[in-house]
């Protein structure tokens, strides 16, 4: 039995409660964990909308917030290969256990063993902004040189893409607002706040013969002003709205297996993806550090630690 974050129906935050829940027995495929620090995303208050389906496993509710988390493995069921009891692990909850709970279980196919010499609060942000920053640049695969777009540079994965566009030579432009230009900028980011007048005329400023590749965080009127920069529309790559298509762009296609996720941590290792934590939330305070991510501007990543 452990302490869980959930909500008992679809809604707004005021259907957010703590509760009780047993251990869940981890099912073929799955491995129970004791939660250690889950990282919070868009997608978590999403579920809880009930905007996004089909990531909740079948299960009833209530049902726990949360998709990634680093911890250490209690107990294995049925069919895993490669990771025991006792091993430090972080990934992600594909089968609806949800995160932000003292144990869950993660998909084993979807959580690797965290390397000596990476923190487990690093771990957590990796399964979904790191592993999505990375599908992105490989999408793209912009050589040396070439000029980037990111709408949306000050969150998550927006740092994320940044750092390992740098971390190629590739110049990187970014969207975002004023609170996220000193970040930026320390990067080696060309920032652009965005409440700050027309968007398009200020990157078609800094990259006059347009962009080799735009990635959008933001979606809608947004994604629409910038699409139009790329020299090549298939280059646009939205990760969010997937309407991009209609702009003849792509979706981001994701690839959340165990390999993906260890090259995300050995990017981490090697300091070239730095994930910006900006707070580290204790449990009893996880509504907090959801509303921080659910108004939409928040910096880097946010974690809760659970432990
Ligand atoms: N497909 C996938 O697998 C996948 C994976 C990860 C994330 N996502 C999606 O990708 C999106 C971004 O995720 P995230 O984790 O990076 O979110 P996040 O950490 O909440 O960051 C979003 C950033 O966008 C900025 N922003 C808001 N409006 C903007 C605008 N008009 N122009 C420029 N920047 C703006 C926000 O702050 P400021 O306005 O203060 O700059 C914030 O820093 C979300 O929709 C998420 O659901 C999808």
């Amino acid at each position: 039995m452990g302490q869980a974050w959930g909500f008992g129906r679809y809604g707004g935050p005021e259907v957010q409660e703590f509760f009780d829940r047993p251990d869940l027995d981890p099912r073929g495929g799955e491995v129970l964990i004791r939660v250690d620090v889950a990282g919070v995303n868009p997608l978590d208050h999403m579920l809880r909308s009930g905007l996004v389906s089909g990531l909740d496993g079948g299960r009833q509710f209530p049902r726990v917030l949360g998709m990634e988390a680093a911890g250490t493995v209690l107990a294995l069921g049925e069919d895993i290969d490669g990771l025991e009891v006792g091993d430090a692990v972080f990934g992600l909850a594909l089968t609806g256990g949800g995160t932000y709970a003292e144990t869950t279980v993660l998909s084993a196919a979807n959580a690797a063993r965290i390397p000596e010499g990476l923190s487990a609060t690093v771990a957590a942000t990796l399964p979904v902004a790191g592993t999505t920053a990375v599908d992105v640049l490989d999408q793209l695969d912009l050589p040396a040189g070439a000029v980037v777009l990111v709408n949306g540079v000050g969150g998550g994965v927006g740092l994320a893409v940044a750092q390992l566009a740098l971390a190629r030579e590739v110049r990187v432009i970014g969207t975002g607002s004023n609170a996220k230009r000193e970040h930026a900028e320390a990067l080696g980011v060309r920032f652009i706040d965005y409440a700050a007048g027309d968007v398009a005329a200020a990157a078609r400023e800094l990259a006059p013969g347009g962009f080799d590749g735009i990635v959008d965080l933001v979606g809608g009127t947004s994604l629409r002003t910038i699409a139009p920069l790329a020299r090549d529309p298939r280059n646009v790559i939205a990760v969010g709205d997937s309407s991009v298509s209609d702009l003849g762009g792509r979706f981001v296609e994701r690839r959340l297996d165990r390999e993906n996720l260890a090259r995300s941590a050995q990017l981490a290792l090697d300091g070239i993806l730095a994930p910006m934590i900006t707070a580290i939330h204790p449990f009893f305070d996880a509504p907090a550090a959801l509303a921080t991510v659910e108004n939409g501007h928040s910096s880097g990543k946010v974690v809760i630690k659970v432990a």
